[in-house]
Order: C-alpha cells, then structure tokens, then sequence
C-alpha cells in the first residue's frame, strides 16, 4: 500500500510535519508521501477541503486556521475531538472522514517520557496558563491521565472557566487572572505555558514573570520556535526543571501516524534531530 498524507493549515510550508511523517514511514518500512497543503483563507475553505477529499488521501492533519472550521465536513468526531471542539488529525475508513485531536494525549506522552516522577503523585498541583485549544486538550488529557488538581490562568476568564466546567466531578479547578498565577506559582509543581506569547519573531516576549517559582518545579512551554523561549530560560535560571514543546509535536505525530497506520512508532530518537533542525533556523 501506498500511503497518501498531508497537512492542510496557513501557511505550512515551514511545517516540519513532512520531515516527521516520512521519518515515521521509513521506521515502518511503509511506503508513502506527506504533503503540504497550503489553504488561502482568501479562498474557499470547503472546495478546497473537497478537493483533497477527492484526491485519495488515506488522512492528513490539520493545523491553524482551520481545526475548527473542518469539523462541519467531517462524518465522525472520536471523544477527545468532540470534547476539545477541535481537530489535528483526519483518518478517512471506508469511505468517512474521521476527526481525533492528538494533541493532548502528545502532550502528556512527551512528559510522562521527560519527567516519569510527576505521574507518581495524581495530587500534584498543576497550573495551565491559557485557554484556547491546546489548552483544553493538555487538561482533558491530564484529567484521564488521573490529575484531580488543575488550575488555569487566562487573561480571558470566560475561556477558562468554559474548559473549568468540563472537568469531571473528582476535578479541582481554580480560576486565575495571569496576575493572581504570577503571585502563587510556587504552589504548582508543573506549570505548563500554552499561549503563543513568546514565539518568533517575538522571542523576548514571556506571559508571566517567573521569580515566584520554587526551584522542585517543572516548567513547560508547548511553543517550540525557538526552541528554548524566554519562559523556559527565565525557568530555567531559576533552578526548575524545564520540558521542551518541540517533543509534543513529536508525540502528537506518532499518534497520528498511529491512527493512520495502525503502527507505533518509536519517536524518542528523533527528538535529538529535531532539535538540531529548530536551532538552525
Ligand atoms: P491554540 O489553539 O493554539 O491554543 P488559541 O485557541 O488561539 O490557540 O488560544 C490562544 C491562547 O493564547 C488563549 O488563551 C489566548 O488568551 P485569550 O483567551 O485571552 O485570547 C492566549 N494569548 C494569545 N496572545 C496573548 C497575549 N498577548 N497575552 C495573553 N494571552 C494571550
């Protein structure tokens, strides 16, 4: 068999998904390709989607702009995608389209894989700083994983308490202004960053200052250009322990690659390069 794959976002053709995916094909001795498909928003987002349904593809991913928007056109939702309201990942099986969201479950595999200690202690205290998308996947999955103590800050409280309410009964969750965060974060033992604030080209950019974090703390930043933002280099000086985002998007693809393929794919070995790649751009 001969698999066809892709990536539909704006813009991708930076993405290193293809480098990724055909890593992955190779592990699995499968072949294939794994393209980008750039879509304009200028232009119409459903011809374009039905032309790439059209096309033979076994399953793509998708990326901003459009993890929403694609979700009217798909036939399915698995329950992660439903409960997130947003889609990485489309599988087509017998004819339907099927959406799953592969970032949280990413997310919390890269850290069980960098920091295995912090899964010994389901009370430990863990504070997510925003609330958009991945934000929601990382406590949904956190939530599974058996987490019960999960705080979000936001700058928009509205958006945080809406991913609050869907937490199960055993969830403990409070809301905080970024401010309110600033002041207690040496009550969390893992504090994960979830905004875009501090990606290139604003590099100097940090959501919040870290001086009030207690050095046994592990402090991760999901944004991965650059690859050691200002978030995780104040972190860092501080003593805490630091989890990079570029291994969530490695472990995001695996499973996607999983779901398209049904084979698990070793990624660890991978991370080293891919590091490589983000330093030199
Ligand atoms: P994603 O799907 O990648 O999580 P998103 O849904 O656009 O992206 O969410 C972006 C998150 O970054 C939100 O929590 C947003 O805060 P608001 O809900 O207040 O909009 C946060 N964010 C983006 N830019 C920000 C900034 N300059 N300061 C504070 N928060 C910011």
């Amino acid at each position: 068999m001969q698999y066809k794959l892709g990536l539909i976002g704006f813009p991708v053709k930076h993405s290193l998904s293809p480098w990724i995916h055909r890593h992955f094909l190779n592990k699995a001795e499968l072949s294939g390709e794994y393209l980008t498909l750039e879509i304009d928003p200028k232009d119409s987002f459903e011809k374009a989607l039905q032309d790439i349904m059209d096309s033979q593809f076994d399953g793509f991913n998708v990326t901003v702009p459009y993890k929403k928007q694609i979700i009217p056109f798909l036939d399915e939702l698995d329950a992660a995608a439903q409960e997130i309201g947003a889609v990485n990942t489309v599988v087509q099986q017998n004819g339907k389209w099927i959406g799953y969201n592969t970032d949280g479950i990413g997310y919390v595999t890269s850290l069980r894989h960098h920091h295995p200690s912090i899964f010994k202690n389901n009370h430990c205290n863990i504070l997510i700083i925003g609330a958009g998308g991945a934000a929601r996947g990382i406590f949904k999955s956190l939530s599974i994983t058996g987490f019960t103590r999960i705080d979000i800050a936001n700058r928009t409280q509205s958006s945080a308490e809406s991913i609050a309410v869907s937490g199960d009964s055993e969830m403990n969750t409070s809301i905080l202004s970024l401010e309110e965060a600033e002041a207690k974060l040496n009550h969390y033992d893992l504090i994960i960053q979830t905004t875009n604030v501090g990606m290139k080209p604003n590099v100097n950019d940090t959501i919040l200052s870290l001086e009030q974090i207690d050095n046994t703390s592990i402090v991760s930043d999901i944004v991965y250009q650059p690859i050691k933002t200002q978030f995780l280099h104040d972190a860092d000086q501080s003593g805490a322990a630091i989890h990079y985002g570029h291994t969530m998007l490695l472990y995001q693809a695996r499973y996607a690659f999983e779901i398209w393929t049904g084979k698990k794919v070793p990624a660890d070995d991978m991370e080293q390069p891919l590091q490589s790649i983000l330093e030199g751009r």
